[in-house]
């Protein structure tokens, strides 16, 4: 859309001495496509020249239209002036675009040598996931893949809840009730905890022991720090088992403990800087000065290290070897008061970059619980979806291909619902997850983009004719198709306006508003049977639209498959 773009800018900022940039900021779309390809809102202008919007609009519209090239005509639509571009020149500028083929459609280069840092999914050791850790993990996820396709170095970090009193709590149980062979058994561990808290209501003592148990393993104990490490292990390969399925990488597992010997120098800082204070023993930052009410706390009574301690030496440590230009805390709205308390400090450190961290908060999920309160199982809820993906799929898809990998089918299917039911909505809303919905290939759902993708597949393997990359694309006439590169143009701006908000749903909402698009234009866009040049035009299209749908899909975690 560039040239187009720049042409309507350029004509407009003659006409009417604003900058091209002030115009960019408001030439919007037509609410209808048909009615033009930018609309220019003339009540700005209206309210400097005291003269009505459409009287204005009017004028402009006379004015502009000699000076047209790329651009076809300037119509008043009350207060808009609505501009067209030459559909013609358009369809091949976006068509027989290099990359509109290629893998790399969309990708952009603006973000090279900038680093996003992105810490994501960080569950605890020794604990199962908890909703929120799924929703980190797919968000996170997401937000990596968006910044790296526009350039950016992303680095994700995995800031694994490995440490801290829990782990206490976790060998007091161990000691008690367990066993050696437990250590290797998650359920066994979990089951363990869960029993701690129990018995703990009964038995006050076990918290002493507890707190001695972490004490001694933050001074290095032998015995302390074996237990700990085989916990460590069992929960890493499960999670990782995870993450493999999902398809999620990190570029660090460098969890709390990681900071085990990096916290004192953090610590020693602020207090020569005179930012603590004791508060009933406790080693506090106090922030009420600064709008927040409650304290920052770095050290317990006994000396014992905090979550918030960890993740000030964590962002120290993360500019120093990073250089990032942001760092991304994938996190639930509930830990919204800890990163306040954390900026603030680091702000009071005199860090210049602690505006450069961002808390990318999201709301609740409800209904996506398997047992007990808000843990998940994973993985049995990984085989729910698929078991349901294959369910709905023979109950409700007639006319199935033959399919060598049904299973494979059935778990991307799976997956695709789960990762677009959280990433189809703006992220800070809580949400119902519900099956019935989430895979459903019809309505607002993974799936349904999976049919998409699959449907253009089809034609292209049955339409009779080869694809040529540079048929004659001015013959597309049909507004739908029309439509469809003007989408297709939109693509680079949905990951751009996507990473701006670090809002996934962006690009989610686009991939559904051209699979909405590509659905009504089938019927118009036929290319069996068609005449030859024109069954050539309609057929790169669909492979253009189909390879847009690919690449963002892939963005969002979702697998584009040929047959389904
Ligand atoms: N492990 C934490 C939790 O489960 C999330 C960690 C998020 N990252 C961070 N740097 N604090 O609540």
């Amino acid at each position: 859309m560039n040239a187009f773009r720049q042409e309507a800018l350029d004509v407009l900022s003659r006409h009417t001495g604003m900058e091209p940039s002030e115009i960019d900021a408001v030439l919007s779309r037509p609410h209808k496509p048909e009615l033009g390809d930018f609309a220019f809102p003339c009540f700005q202008l209206a309210k400097e020249l005291k003269k009505a919007p459409p009287q204005i609009a009017e004028e402009l519209a006379e004015k502009v239209a000699g000076e047209l090239e790329l651009l076809t005509e300037a119509r008043a639509l009350g207060p808009y002036l609505n501009l067209f571009v030459n559909r013609q020149e358009f369809a091949r500028s976006v068509l027989h675009a290099p990359s509109a083929l290629a893998e790399d459609i969309g990708k952009s280069s603006e973000g090279e040598g900038r680093v996003i840092a992105i810490d994501f999914s960080s569950p605890n050791i020794a604990k199962p996931f908890h909703v929120g850790h799924l929703r980190s993990t797919i968000i996170g996820s997401t937000l990596y893949r968006i910044f790296a396709s526009l350039g950016y170095e992303c680095v994700g970090i995995n800031h694994l809840g490995d440490w801290g009193t829990q782990f206490g709590k976790q060998i007091v149980a161990l000691k008690h009730w367990g066993e050696e062979k437990d250590l290797e058994d998650l359920d066994a561990l979990n089951d363990l905890y869960v029993r701690y808290h129990e018995e703990e209501q009964k038995e006050p003592g076990l918290a002493d022991e507890a707190r001695d148990w972490f004490r001694r393993q933050e001074q290095g104990d032998a015995e302390a720090i074996a237990l700990w490490e085989k916990i460590r292990e069992t929960s890493l390969d499960y999670f990782k088992m995870i993450y493999e399925r999902l398809s999620v990488r990190f570029d660090h597992y460098t969890g709390e403990s990681f900071f085990n010997d990096k916290m004192d120098a953090v610590v020693d800082r602020a207090d020569s800087l005179g930012l603590t204070s004791v508060s009933e023993g406790a080693l506090v930052i106090d922030l009420e000065e600064h709008g927040i009410d409650t304290p920052a706390l770095l050290r317990k009574t006994d000396g014992a290290t905090l979550y918030m301690t960890r993740d000030l030496a964590a962002a120290c440590h993360r500019h120093e070897s990073y250089k990032f230009e942001k760092l991304l805390y994938v996190v639930g709205t509930a830990q919204s008061l800890h990163f306040r308390q954390l900026f603030k400090v680091l702000e009071l450190m005199g860090e210049p970059w602690a505006g450069d961290c961002m808390h990318v908060n999201f709301g609740l999920v409800q209904g996506m619980s398997s047992r007990k309160g808000n843990v998940i199982y994973l993985e049995e809820l990984l085989d729910e979806a698929k078991r349901r993906a294959q369910e709905y799929m023979s109950a409700n898809v007639d006319k199935r291909p033959e399919l060598e990998d049904e299973e494979a089918v059935a778990e991307a299917v799976g997956i695709a619902a789960i990762f677009f039911s959280d990433l189809g909505k703006q992220r800070i809303k809580d949400y119902n997850f519900s099956w019935e919905r989430a895979i459903s290939f019809e309505g607002d759902t993974g799936p349904y983009l999976m049919n998409a993708h699959a449907r253009i597949a089809g034609i292209i393997r049955k339409c009779g004719i080869e694809l040529d990359p540079d048929a004659d694309v001015t013959l597309l006439e049909e507004q739908s198709a029309h439509d469809l590169v003007s989408l297709i143009s939109r693509y680079t701006d949905a990951l751009r306006e996507a990473a701006k908000t670090c809002e996934p749903s962006i690009l989610a909402a686009y991939l559904l508003d051209l699979a909405r698009a590509l659905h009504s234009g089938y019927k118009e866009l036929r290319v069996k049977g068609e005449e030859k040049k024109i069954a050539a035009a309609r057929l790169l299209l669909l492979a253009v639209v189909k390879n847009v749908l690919a690449s963002g899909m892939k963005i969002l975690g979702i697998k584009p498959l040929e047959k389904m």
